[in-house]
């Protein structure tokens, strides 16, 4: 299996251009099964997560091409309303074909999602909502068959702000008749491109402080739309700067979309310098304990919370990150103590005493955002860390190597 090799000790620094954010890339694909015309998304990332959806979506009948970040999803052959299990299964933001499906074939089979290592993930707030827009949801021990004889809009109030149940709701509604309204809504910047793109392509909706009103029923057509730079990926690169005590710029990126982010970066001891759609982090002499709780957005994103935590395993006192999005997202907290940190998990929260240095070691990375923060203890480390898990780490970081390489960190991927 591949690994990545990282010797730690050289400060990072440069400029590094952030790709197109996958939470929004891949919603994005799944739309354009809401027509038969043309829908062309630029700034795609080339990551294995948009590869998967584009299989999952050429596999329902649509033929997909991809030129320089550029996808073109167009009309193929009639669409089909099973899903395979292989895709779904591979990965779970491919659910969310189940409302498109729906909406426009009156029937949807499509396998459950397992959960994963940050803990369960359930997909109850998906059918419950699409049940009131007039869906009957057959569920079966492996999927999920649902079928409807008209989806109707409705007022749908969503227990929590699940970013995946408003997604998969928003689409469904496109196509629904009348009046949709879910309150309670996600409102992360991914959300925001998603009703843009919908709204591109013929869709109305507003999102007013109550919630998203969504006018269905209207016939959608194709449309061409740019992708908004990924926040997480811009995070982690400032992230990376700050733990090796150097001076990264990430450029290309939407500052105000890390608003739960950057003041937190800062109290850590960070130096930010944000620009209009650039950000500088710079390393000062001294790192400070933080106290954060990870939030729905505009709160800070649950995912950087693994590598906030490789950097507060540095800073001297204690650091507390409470995550209430992912009530079990501490794999990395395993790894990063044979690293060398001293991170406790009490409840619901990673409770750090910070060290004056991590160590090289051995280490797998459990999931995507855990290999994030390993990446950055790594980087930082006394001595050359083997990364091991990689597939993960790729899911959501696009040429990682190179652009570490090109700031100045030394990390070799082995084939
Ligand atoms: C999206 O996942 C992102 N994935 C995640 O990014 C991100 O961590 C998460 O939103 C929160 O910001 C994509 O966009 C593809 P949720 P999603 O539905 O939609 C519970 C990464 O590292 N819940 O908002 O799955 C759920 O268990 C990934 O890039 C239900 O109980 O997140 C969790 O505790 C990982 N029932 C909470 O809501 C449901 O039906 C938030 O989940 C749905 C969710």
């Amino acid at each position: 299996m591949p690994q990545l090799i990282l010797s730690g000790g050289s400060p990072l620094s440069g400029r590094v251009a952030i790709e197109g954010a996958k939470n929004a890339a891949l919603p994005a694909c799944v739309a354009s099964l809401l027509t038969n015309e043309p829908v062309v998304l630029g700034r795609i990332p080339d990551l294995r997560d948009v590869e998967t959806i584009l299989a999952t979506i050429a596999s329902l009948g649509k033929t997909v091409s991809r030129s320089d970040g550029v996808v073109t999803i167009s009309h193929g052959a009639m669409l089909r309303d099973e899903a395979e299990s292989r895709f779904v299964r591979q990965m779970r933001a491919s659910f969310l074909v189940l409302g498109p499906l729906l909406a426009r074939l009156g029937r949807a089979v499509v396998p459950l999602p397992g959960g994963c290592t940050i803990g369960p993930r359930p997909v109850d707030l998906h059918l419950d909502g699409l049940r009131q827009l007039g869906a009957h949801v057959e569920r079966q021990d492996t999927a999920v068959i649902v079928t409807t004889d008209g989806l109707r809009g409705a007022d749908v109030r969503l227990p929590y702000p699940s970013v995946g149940a408003t997604e998969q709701l928003m689409i469904a509604a496109t196509l629904a008749t009348g009046e949709t309204r879910i309150e309670n809504a996600a409102r992360e910047p991914e959300i925001l491109d998603l009703a843009s793109l919908l709204s591109g392509m013929g869709a109305q909706i507003d999102i007013d402080p109550e919630g998203i009103v969504i006018a269905g029923g209207r016939p959608l057509h194709g449309a061409h739309h740019r992708i908004i730079p990924d926040r997480i990926e811009a995070g982690t690169y400032l992230l990376a700067g700050a733990i090796t005590g150097g001076q990264v710029t990430v450029e290309e990126v939407e500052p105000s979309h890390l608003g739960g982010f950057l003041p937190v970066l800062e109290q850590a001891g960070v130096s930010l310098d944000v620009g209009e759609s650039r950000i500088t982090a710079r390393a000062t002499a001294r790192l400070r304990a933080t106290r954060v709780t990870t939030a729905p957005h505009p709160g800070f994103p649950t995912d950087l919370h693994p590598p906030l935590a490789a950097l507060l395993s540095l800073a001297p006192g204690e650091s507390r990150i409470e995550e209430t999005v992912f009530k079990q997202r501490f794999g990395y907290v395993d790894p990063l103590r044979r690293m060398g940190a001293r991170i406790q998990v009490d409840d619901v929260s990673a409770v750090i005493q910070g060290v004056r240095e991590l160590r090289g070691a051995s280490v797998t990375a459990p999931d995507l955002r855990a290999g994030a923060a390993l990446v950055l203890a790594g980087l930082a480390a006394d001595g050359q860390t083997t990364l091991c898990g990689i597939e993960h780490l790729e899911r959501g970081y696009a040429r990682i190597c190179a652009k570490l390489t090109a700031l100045g960190g030394r990390v070799e991927r082995t084939a």
